[in-house]
């Protein structure tokens, strides 16, 4: 099997598909494996170490996709890249789908089979393929060290013979993947940690990371379908508006991370909100690329509002790219498998709940639910 490894080129990405130690792994399978020039420069993976691996380089785009069965990326393709990819190859990525519907129809006529990662069902045997869990973990983790860089105090209880430095207080908004390593991180650093979500099942695992889970007095479930949220109730959002409003107003470091699978994020953070907030405190908004929890960020920049500083960068796995290449690697790794099974041949077996989950189109024909939408 032909497999190649194409360069990102959107802003702010720095990952790779692929690392050195997988296309060895590939390689010694019996597979050729082409790396398009720099594909993983910006994640501290070289050229020369794909070269040892036993990959070729190749110079561009157009090149690292001649030959190509499988075409792994992070992210989608350029709209200006899709004639370069040839018919019956299958495109492996996080496809964006939600924004980027007309790109696929494109691809789609070119008989190019696509495959979106972040669509892998959330099920035991494709866990390894989870890539949703792999990225949002390493954002949870760099949110707080964002939040802590920015944030010009010091995170532990420190006793000291000049006196005593309180803990920062730390609020994360949303607990799922991200939100749990962020309140691990945060406490890890010394911080006094509390938490909320609308899903039931985030209380327990809050408290089980020893930080304290704030209710919000209102009885509805957030629980969606696949074990993420649903949107909530507007008598909901305002019982939940009054609560944080008290809570905030205590807080050094707000992480937030509430998402809504296929929607724009909840803003759960005002503007009248953040002007209750204690001048040098920091908001780390790690939804930014669903339109953010906080009404007043702006992705790529660090706004300062009544000495609140709102941080929201775009692509946070992308500021810890070398893990985050890593484990998205394998995930991809792990994804590829399933396609190389059948000698030369890409095998598509519809039958697998995660190829059935992942196909965005094959032989012509769109086939994810989400172009129905
Ligand atoms: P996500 O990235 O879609 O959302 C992040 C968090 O925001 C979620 O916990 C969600 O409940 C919360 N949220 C949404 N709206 C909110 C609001 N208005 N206020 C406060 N919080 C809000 O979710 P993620 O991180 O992908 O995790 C969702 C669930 O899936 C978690 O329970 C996680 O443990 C579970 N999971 C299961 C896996 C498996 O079974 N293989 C793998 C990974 C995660």
């Amino acid at each position: 099997m032909h497999i190649s490894i194409a360069k990102e080129t959107a802003e702010f990405e720095k990952r790779v598909a692929l690392t050195p130690d997988l296309v060895k792994r590939l390689c010694d399978a019996g597979h050729s494996v082409t790396v398009e020039k720099g594909a993983g420069s910006s994640a501290g993976f070289l050229d020369t170490l794909y070269k040892t691996a036993g990959a070729v380089i190749a110079k561009n785009f157009a090149d690292v996709v001649a030959d190509a069965q499988i075409v792994l990326k992070v992210g989608p393709v350029a709209e200006k890249q899709v004639e370069s990819l040839k018919p019956n190859t299958a495109l492996i990525a996080m496809q964006k789908v939600h924004e980027n519907k007309a790109l696929f129809k494109k691809i789609s006529k070119n008989k190019v089979s696509a495959f979106a990662l972040e669509f892998v069902p959330r099920i035991t045997r494709a866990q390894s393929m989870d890539v949703l869990s792999s990225q949002s973990n390493l954002a949870g983790y760099r949110a707080v060290i964002e939040g802590a860089y920015e944030f010009d105090r010091a995170l532990p209880l420190m006793m000291t013979a000049a006196g005593t430095v309180a803990a920062a207080k730390v609020l994360v908004m949303g607990a799922g993947v991200a939100g749990l390593q962020a309140i691990a991180t945060a406490r890890r650093l010394g911080a006094i940690v509390s938490a909320f979500d609308v899903r039931a099942a985030a209380k327990e695992q809050v408290e089980s990371l020893g930080a304290t889970f704030v209710e919000v007095d209102y009885q509805e479930s957030g629980d969606g379908s696949g074990g993420y949220a649903k949107e909530m109730s507007e008598g909901y959002k305002q019982a939940q508006a009054a609560k944080l409003l008290a809570v905030l107003k205590n807080q050094d470091i707000v992480i937030t991370t509430a998402l809504i699978p296929g929607r724009a994020a909840p803003v759960l953070l005002t503007a009248e909100m953040v002007a209750e907030m204690k001048v040098g405190s920091v908001i780390v908004d790690l939804a930014i690329e669903s339109g953010g929890n906080c009404a007043l960020s702006k992705p790529g920049i660090t706004v300062t509002k009544n000495g609140v500083k709102i941080v929201a960068h775009p692509n946070m796995p992308s500021r810890i790219a070398y893990n985050a290449s890593q484990l998205y690697a394998k995930n991809v790794y792990n994804f590829v498998q399933l396609l190389i099974s059948n000698g030369d041949e890409l095998s598509i077996d519809f039958n697998d709940e995660i190829i059935k989950s992942t196909c965005l189109c094959h032989d012509g024909n769109l086939l994810h639910p989400v172009f129905e939408k």
